[in-house]
């Protein structure tokens, strides 16, 4: 699929991956629904890139919410959202029991619930719409793209929410681009390792440096837009489908 014949839902991204995937789309010539929580600096965001980018505020848990975007997108770019990049996505660090007692129920589900959750939503109610639509050339309705982690294959220590939610994530990907082929929407997964956004670059330096030295080649942070790169590269590359891409310079998290 073209960028121009693009209008992208991006979630999460008022921040991190999904502010450098908007950005980056919409440099390419798609339009881009900014879908973030109401509290983001998602307006900014949409502010600053002017014409072809607008802000929806969303939780993408919400039926309601992400209906809005969608009409959103709609209404003011004229053809349904026909790109979804899920990046919105929560993280904590818990262990299933310490002497303080077992891990949160509530806050294990919570994570399953936005970040995969949350990832299903935006894609069912996109492919819904898109299901009904005219398809672009080669048959192609729309494409479809997941944040994993690497997390969901090398998960640390206190990180059984967050892996057991990148997991599902990898899990669903070949099962949802079976469930849409029919309707010539594609879906693929990236699974990113350690990248520079606002979460590690808080980091003291020194912590920075230590996590760089982790990955074998390059031995840095990765930068937002690389992963913008690859979003751009699945949009783009129509064989690409069903696949899950690690991102991540040869990394290989250790226990912790
Ligand atoms: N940064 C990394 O190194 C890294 C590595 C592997 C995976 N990831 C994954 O990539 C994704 C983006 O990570 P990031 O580092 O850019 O994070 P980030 O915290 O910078 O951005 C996440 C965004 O999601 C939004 N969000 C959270 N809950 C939401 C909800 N219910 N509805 C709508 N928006 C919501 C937040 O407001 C925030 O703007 C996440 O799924 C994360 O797990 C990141």
């Amino acid at each position: 699929m073209k960028l121009q014949d693009v209008v992208a839902l991006v979630t999460g991204s008022a921040s991190g991956l999904g502010r450098a995937t908007a950005e980056r789309l919409h440099r390419g010539g798609a339009k881009v629904v900014i879908c973030d929580l109401p509290q983001s600096q998602g307006a900014e965001i949409a502010k600053a890139l002017g014409e072809g980018a607008l802000f929806a505020p969303t939780d993408v848990t919400s039926e309601a919410d992400v209906t809005a975007a969608l009409d959103a997108g709609k209404a003011a770019f004229g053809r349904d959202v026909n790109v979804v990049v899920n990046c919105a996505g929560i993280a904590v660090a818990a262990r299933t029991v310490t002497r303080k007692g077992p891990h949160d129920l509530g806050q294990f589900l919570k994570v399953l619930n936005v970040n995969v959750g949350g990832s299903f939503n935006t894609m069912r109610l996109a492919a819904a719409r898109l299901s009904e639509t005219e398809a672009l050339a080669g048959g192609e309705r729309g494409v479809f793209i997941n944040t994993a982690s690497v997390a969901a294959y090398d998960g640390q220590i206190g990180q059984a929410a967050y892996s057991a939610s990148k997991g599902a994530i990898v899990g669903m990907t070949l099962p949802i681009a079976r469930d849409l082929a029919g309707f010539g929407i594609r879906v693929c997964t990236i699974a990113p390792g350690l990248f520079r956004t606002p979460m590690l670059a808080g980091l003291p330096e020194q912590v920075q440096n230590e996590l760089s030295k982790m990955v074998p080649f390059p031995s840095r942070l990765g930068d937002p837009d690389e992963y913008g790169h690859l979003a751009q590269h699945i949009i783009e590359n129509a064989m690409l489908n069903g696949e899950v891409i690690r991102l991540d310079g040869a990394l290989r998290m250790p226990p912790k």
